[in-house]
């Protein structure tokens, strides 16, 4: 199974450099973790470490990602650029464009990325995205872009059923976890490459969108200082949700401090 994911990796793989070097694992306690390491012994930017299961799988919000083994793809790509830290959240969204991108290809059913960074199938979650940061003297050491993407048909666990759903559930074809890998690669380091020279999502900006599911529907903002609703119009070249209110003013929503759910559930 293992093997397979490596051999499927290196036979599909079309980057110059992104994941160039890469570790696959049997069992790790989170990619994410791993990812770190090796940054801080020296790994070069570009680094992707990937696991058939996980024993200790974060997602957001503290939250735990269960990560059995033979059926998902759990990866984490590490890299090291020279941005500003106030960047590095931007990346999320590079990441979600090139996975919905890479999926699209290989799938019959277009995936939607639900703003900023899951990506949703017939209104439930198929992929999640988890970017951690870590500082040197202010200056970004490395940042880690941790991605879980249910691959093959499972049983879902109770309070995951009506919200979580494999890509194999959209077709009949059979997906190969390394090629794909592989595919999402080639289309990040293309987005990659085009953010790092602007320095934001310009150039990504309408591509992004045409995924959007939030796009020109309602959206309910659960921000701190209080709950508001709009009608989400796209994003900003920052990543920032624009979000049209009831007096036709767009106010821009900042995916560290609010999230943002459809008005009829999670989508
Ligand atoms: C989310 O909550 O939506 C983010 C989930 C991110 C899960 C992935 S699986 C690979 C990487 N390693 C982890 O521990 N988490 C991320």
């Amino acid at each position: 199974m293992h093997r397979d994911m490596r051999e499927h990796y290196e036979n599909r793989l079309k980057t110059r450099w992104m994941g160039r070097t890469a570790g696959f694992y049997e069992v790790v306690d989170s990619t994410n973790i791993l990812a770190k390491e090796e940054a801080k012994r020296g790994a070069a930017s570009g680094t992707l470490i990937v696991a058939d299961r996980q024993t200790a799988g974060r997602g957001r919000r503290g939250r735990e990602w269960k990560s059995p083994g033979g059926t998902n793809l759990y990866f984490t790509l590490m890299l090291k650029p020279d941005f500003a830290p106030d960047k590095a959240s931007m990346l999320t969204l590079v990441m979600a464009h090139a996975v919905a991108e890479a999926v699209s290809r290989s799938v019959p059913v277009r995936p939607g990325i639900k703003w900023p960074n899951d990506i949703v199938m017939d209104g439930k979650k198929v992929c999640g995205i988890l970017t951690e940061m870590e500082l040197k003297e202010s200056r970004i050491a490395s940042v880690v872009i941790g991605v879980g993407i249910n691959v093959h048909r499972q049983a879902f666990p109770t309070e995951l059923k009506d919200r979580a759903a494999s890509l194999e559930q959209f077709g009949t074809l059979e997906i190969s976890r390394g090629a794909l890998l592989a595919d999402i690669m080639e289309v990040f380091e293309a987005d990659y490459e085009a953010f790092c020279r602007e320095e934001s999502l310009a150039a990504l900006r309408t591509s992004y969108e045409s995924f959007l599911v939030n796009k020109d529907r309602e959206v309910c903002v659960l921000d701190p200082r209080g709950e508001f609703r709009g009608i989400a119009r796209g994003i900003t070249d920052a990543g920032e949700l624009l979000v049209e209110l009831a007096d036709k003013s767009t106010v821009s929503v900042y995916a560290g401090e609010v999230s943002v759910r459809g008005i009829y559930g999670y989508v």
